[in-house]
């Protein structure tokens, strides 16, 4: 049994954040936060009609539009995110009950910026088993929910953005998911953070001012991790496969930082007109940006068949996947 793409989509909010914007709100400017991050601006929700059930909801009915099906076609839906507005119910459940696809399963994946790699490694096995004959997949955040714009540290790297696919069964086996790898490493998950109560606080942490519930972050710890993380994910992706980066079509990479992804494009020798670039528009948009980035270069013709393509991710927990596909 394989698995095909049958369709993808994706949904950001209108309103755009600049870095301008930015600098009016706490000290920074455009000239620091592009050359740093790559960024020079992020959607941000209007909170009164849009927020994480919304942008995935609406990347899912885009992308089951685009494979010409309905929700009733869908056995099951999988959301990759960590900005839920509710733990229950979850934001599948609310999907799934409002496009039909009751009554199919539906949870929640929470890996942070690797939700959206997560849950498509998850539903392509998913299918392979046979159990499951279509799987809509989501992976979004409305991070602009859990950012205390009084702090530069997090403000300005973050956007709300999510993407979607939707797999099905196919009757050739060479197609779909060749290659997953899910990893995490829990020992320590300190640098990047949502505390809900004191207790869960490190000592060290105690005197932070981010407020409860919003997203503390170490950057330059993330940033090490990250660097050494992506290039290992795709060396180690690339030799279980035989692949070499010329036999990709694209390497579609977490927007986590420009410079964490050019990093990854000198030390694995990746071709630069392979690795999809959109953070400059969109910022991080944490499980939004690898499903955000797959729904662009499908429309544009991009991710041909036949021809491998890689995702890669990594995130809060700490977490990191890759995903190697023929299409
Ligand atoms: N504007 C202006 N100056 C700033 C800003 C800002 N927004 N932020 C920090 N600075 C200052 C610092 O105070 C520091 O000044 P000092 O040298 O006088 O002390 C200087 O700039 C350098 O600060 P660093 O923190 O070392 O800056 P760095 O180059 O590491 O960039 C950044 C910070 C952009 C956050 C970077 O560390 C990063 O991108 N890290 C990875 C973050 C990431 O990818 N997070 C997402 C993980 S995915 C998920 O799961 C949600």
């Amino acid at each position: 049994m394989g698995v095909r793409i049958a369709g993808t989509g994706s949904a950001v909010p209108e309103r755009r954040l600049t870095n301008d914007d930015l600098s009016r709100m706490v000290e920074t400017s455009d000239e620091w936060i592009v050359q740093r991050t790559g960024i020079r601006e992020r959607r941000v929700c209007d909170p009164s009609r849009e927020g994480t059930f919304t942008l995935n909801r609406d990347a899912l009915r885009r992308a089951l539009e685009a494979a010409g099906m309905q929700g009733s076609d869908l056995d099951l839906v999988i959301v990759g995110t960590c900005t839920q507005e509710m733990s229950c119910p979850s934001v599948a459940c609310r999907i799934a009950g409002e496009l039909g696809v009751t009554p199919g399963g539906a949870f929640d994946v929470v890996a942070a910026c690797s939700g959206f790699v997560y849950a498509m490694n998850v539903a392509d096995s998913l299918i392979r088993s046979g159990r499951f004959r279509s799987i809509g997949v989501c992976g979004g955040d409305a991070m602009s929910t859990i950012i205390d714009y009084q702090e530069r540290s997090v403000s300005i790297l973050f956007g709300d953005a999510a993407g979607a696919a939707v797999l099905v069964a196919d009757p050739d086996p060479r197609r779909g998911c060749i290659h997953q790898q899910l990893g995490s490493d829990g020992r320590d998950w300190t640098p990047l953070y949502i505390p809900r109560r004191l207790q869960e606080v490190p000592e060290a942490d105690r005197d932070n001012p981010i407020r409860m519930g919003n997203l503390r972050m170490n950057g330059r710890e993330v940033f090490k991790f990250a660097v050494s993380r992506f290039r290992q994910v795709i060396e180690d992706a690339l030799q279980a496969t035989q692949l070499t980066p010329a036999d990709l079509s694209q390497v579609i990479c977490h927007q986590s930082n420009i410079r964490i992804i050019e990093s990854a494009i000198e030390k694995v020798g990746l071709p630069p007109e392979k690795v999809y670039i959109n953070i400059d528009r969109f910022g991080n948009s944490s499980a939004g940006s690898v499903g955000l980035c797959l729904d662009q270069l499908w429309r544009a013709g991009k991710v041909p068949a036949g021809k491998p393509m890689m995702m890669v991710a990594f995130g809060g927990g700490m977490t990191w996947a890759s995903s190697v596909w023929t299409v």
